[in-house]
């Protein structure tokens, strides 16, 4: 699948813009602050429902503005088969939707579609951006925005799962701030109740999680290796409710499951038996913190404190190494993801490459772009004779070539 053609209304300094894009590689260059990261990122908004930059959908209106709207038209270069996809966020004050409250609102072909599912991995893409960085250097919330991401991508209904998980939470958190800290206050049944949900959910996300980081770990360290030309090793674990991996590691390693785990995951049967013990473990774990979790008001266990535990050579990675080698680990785990979602899709996702090629050194331009022979790829730079030489040697064919010249919000092809 890729991207025909992209039309904006009011997205960040985008009025309106209709734009038709080429297959392979299309190059947006531009001085700063014309409006090249703001398109990679519609289309990032537009595939995947989350922008790179900020988490307020508010944001990414154009200033004085009441709603933006984006919309992809796709196209399976395989079967000539088209489609389009909507991604449009109406405040209340929008004339465009009636009601008075905020809205997201999405579409297939013109139909809305009901469930963020339904929507996600209509079209996938993968961004490269100097935030990247923040995977390997950032607080443990931006590992866990990355592992959502990427799963979402390739398993919606862990969205859904998500989703549900973190409603259950939040509606738990706002629970126990209204206990006061005080144990006399808390209703242990309404707790019960969330912690049976809880327990159970958890241990779906906690099998999922740990299945794409192992994949994640597996294709990662080689990717690293290469980068580093074989001096480095990369390590990642996952770090979630003590004793949560140990007891899935010794389900799959008495039953023989691991490699099956990790490249197709597991039988429905197998799956079931081992959420079984995983959520009766996680009810036990939740049911011995809630004195604690009443005392401090907040939930204290749960998958919205996991992180991924990055190591290079051993050493922790955000406490330990240099800026260069947290940068190509950002960019080792961004390939594997790559890997990943083309393996398990069995399509090369749309690349988008905000700015990397003036953060990178020629080595490692040449590591990204070798994995990417097969994919439609936005790139944005400053200077296109900048990037001119690896492009053209890359895509072989310079026809494969399509330049576009971004100035206040207004995109010109060459
Ligand atoms: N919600 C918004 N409404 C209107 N303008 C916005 C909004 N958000 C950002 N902008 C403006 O859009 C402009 C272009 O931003 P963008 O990040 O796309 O620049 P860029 O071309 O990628 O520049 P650089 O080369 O510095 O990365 C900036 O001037 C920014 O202030
Ligand atoms: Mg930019």
């Amino acid at each position: 699948m890729i991207i025909d053609n992209i039309k904006l209304h009011n997205f960040r300094n985008y009025g309106r813009l209709e734009l038709s894009v080429g297959p392979s590689v299309n190059i947006f260059y531009g001085d700063n602050a014309q409006g090249k990261t703001n398109l990679i990122e519609s289309i990032n908004v537009c595939s995947t429902i989350t922008s790179h930059r900020t988490s307020k959908d508010r944001d990414l209106i154009k200033l004085g503005e009441s709603e933006y709207e984006i919309s992809l038209g796709l196209k399976d270069l395989s079967d000539g088969f088209n489609t389009s996809i909507f991604a449009g966020f109406y405040t209340e004050k929008s004339d465009l939707i009636s009601g008075n409250t905020a809205k997201r609102i999405l579409k297939q072909d013109g139909v809305q579609t009901e469930r963020i599912a339904d929507y996600l991995g209509l079209c996938n893409t993968v961004i490269f951006a100097p935030e990247d960085l923040n995977i390997v250097k950032g607080a443990p919330a931006s590992r866990r925005k990355f592992l959502n991401t990427m799963i979402s991508k390739i398993s919606p209904v862990y969205f859904d799962l998500l989703t549900r998980t973190n409603r259950l939470i939040n509606q738990k958190n706002a629970y126990l701030k209204s206990c006061g800290g005080k144990r006399s206050n808390a209703d242990d049944n309404a707790l019960d109740f969330w912690d049976f949900s809880l327990a159970d959910l958890t241990a779906t996300m906690i099998i999922n999680r740990y299945r794409y980081i192992l994949l994640l770990a597996d294709k990662a360290v080689t990717h690293h290796l290469d980068i580093s030309d074989g001096s480095e090793k990369l390590e990642m674990s996952y770090s979630t409710i003590t004793g949560s991996v140990e007891l899935i590691d010794a389900y799959l390693d008495k039953n023989d499951m691991r490699p099956n785990f990790i490249s197709q995951g597991l039988s429905a049967a197998s799956e079931s038996e081992i959420k079984g013990r995983l959520s009766s473990f996680v009810l036990s774990k939740l049911r011995n913190c809630r004195a604690n979790d009443i005392e401090k008001s907040v939930s204290t266990v749960g998958i919205h404190r996991d992180d991924i535990d990055i190591k290079l050579n051993g050493l922790q990675m955000r406490a330990f190494s240099s800026q260069g080698q947290q940068r190509s680990a950002a960019l080792s785990l961004k390939l594997s993801e790559l890997d990943i979602i083309r393996d398990i899709t069995g399509s090369a996702p749309v690349l988008l490459l905000d700015d990397v090629f003036s953060e990178l050194d020629v080595n490692r331009r040449v590591k990204l772009l070798s994995g990417m022979t097969d994919a439609q790829i936005f790139i944005t730079c400053t200077d296109r004779t900048y990037i001119e030489d690896e492009i053209a040697h890359f895509a072989r064919n310079s026809e494969n070539i399509r330049y576009f010249h971004v100035l206040g919000g207004i995109i010109e092809k060459e």
